[in-house]
């Protein structure tokens, strides 16, 4: 079957590793399923596997991908889940198992014909959803929904900012904030991407670093340290960052006393549970809150999708299709 791989890593280059190419068919473990990709999305995790980041090296060579949507062997649409773990663990919660782990860090990812995965890691995908559209929804949508709803502890609908409004993780907490209720601010270094945010539903896109119109409840973070002092400016007394990546880096000052004295609160996010997922995924149907797909192309073009990632200039999600 054809599989997109990460054959070696490299930091400084990290597409010298990436393999578009026939591999074995993967064998089905026990208590495990195999689904038959139709559509796959990419995201930033799978970057930072090929530069060496969160994937051993003693692991290669293996395919990429976390995202799916796809077909069982009897039939049954699915959306995969991508989170490889057990929920007794974490007590009630898999995001908490220590010994968690996501699709292609441990077992074969999703951009393939075929992925297997542990029978409780699908759930049933919504009919009124393309297959391009379910195939995002798994770990960028899925983060989003989390920091929204279970790590922002909200009781009611308040102001949120979204810094970097082009990642996936971005407009995905743009628009799922706006089916929530929410005001949401945002803010772009890019005017394009700016512009596109409010036509997804944003009520304000600023430029990164700019002084907001008003303090905000909520602040939702991936980009690190270019934005974070603004992050902890941008807070009510009282409010919350909720963060869940760093892509300009990871060690900003944390301005202790901004903290301590506004009692804000900083809060960890990863991916979800498979209950989020289900809730996601019923909140979309229930609203017709789609992903923004930026590209789709077939599975064999995987490294110009791989090259728009890199070069950070895309709105949304990029898909590849299968089967
Ligand atoms: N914890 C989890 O479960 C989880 C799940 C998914 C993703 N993540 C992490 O979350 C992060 C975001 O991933 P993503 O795929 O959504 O998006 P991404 O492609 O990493 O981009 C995020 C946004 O950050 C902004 N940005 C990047 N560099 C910047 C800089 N130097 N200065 C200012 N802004 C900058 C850009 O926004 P503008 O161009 O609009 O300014 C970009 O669109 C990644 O680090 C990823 O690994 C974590």
């Amino acid at each position: 079957m054809l599989a997109v791989q990460c054959t070696s890593q490299s930091n400084d280059d990290p597409l010298t590793g990436l393999s578009v190419r026939d591999v074995p068919e993967p064998e089905l473990p026990e208590d495990w399923v195999r689904v038959q990709v139709r559509a796959a999305s990419l995201n930033h995790h799978d970057l930072w596997s090929l530069r060496g980041v969160g994937l051993a090296a003693d692991r290669l060579p293996t395919t990429l991908g976390c995202d799916a949507a796809g077909v069982l062997d009897d039939g049954t649409e699915v959306v995969v889940h991508a989170v490889i773990a057990d929920p007794a663990a974490g007590g009630g919660d898999e995001t908490l198992d220590p010994k968690r782990t996501l699709l292609s860090e441990l077992h074969p990812g999703t951009l393939a014909e075929q992925v297997v995965v542990p029978s409780r890691n699908t759930v049933p995908k919504p009919s009124v959803m393309s297959w391009e559209e379910a195939a995002c929804f798994p770990t960028a949508w899925l983060t989003a929904y989390r920091m929204l709803t279970t790590r922002a502890d909200l009781d009611a609908p308040g102001t949120v900012l979204v810094q970097g409004a082009g990642g996936g993780v971005a407009t995905a907490a743009i628009a799922i904030g706006k089916a929530l209720g929410h005001t949401v601010f945002c803010t772009s270094r890019d005017a394009q991407k700016r512009e596109r945010a409010i036509e997804l539903g944003a009520d304000l896109a600023v430029e990164t670093g700019e002084r907001l119109p008003a303090k905000v409840d909520l602040v939702i973070e991936t980009v690190g340290a270019a934005t974070w002092e603004h992050s902890l400016r941008a807070l009510r007394p009282g409010g919350r960052i909720v963060v869940s990546g760093a892509t300009s880096g990871p060690a900003p000052s944390a301005d202790l006393n901004r903290v301590f004295f506004l009692q804000l609160s900083v809060v960890g996010s990863t991916m979800g549970t498979k209950e989020e997922l289900v809730g996601l995924l019923e909140l979309a149907e229930g609203t017709g809150l789609r992903p923004v797909i930026d590209d789709v192309r077939p599975l064999s073009d995987a490294r110009a999708a791989f090259e728009r990632l890199a070069d950070g200039s895309t709105f949304g999600k990029l898909v590849l299709t299968a089967g």
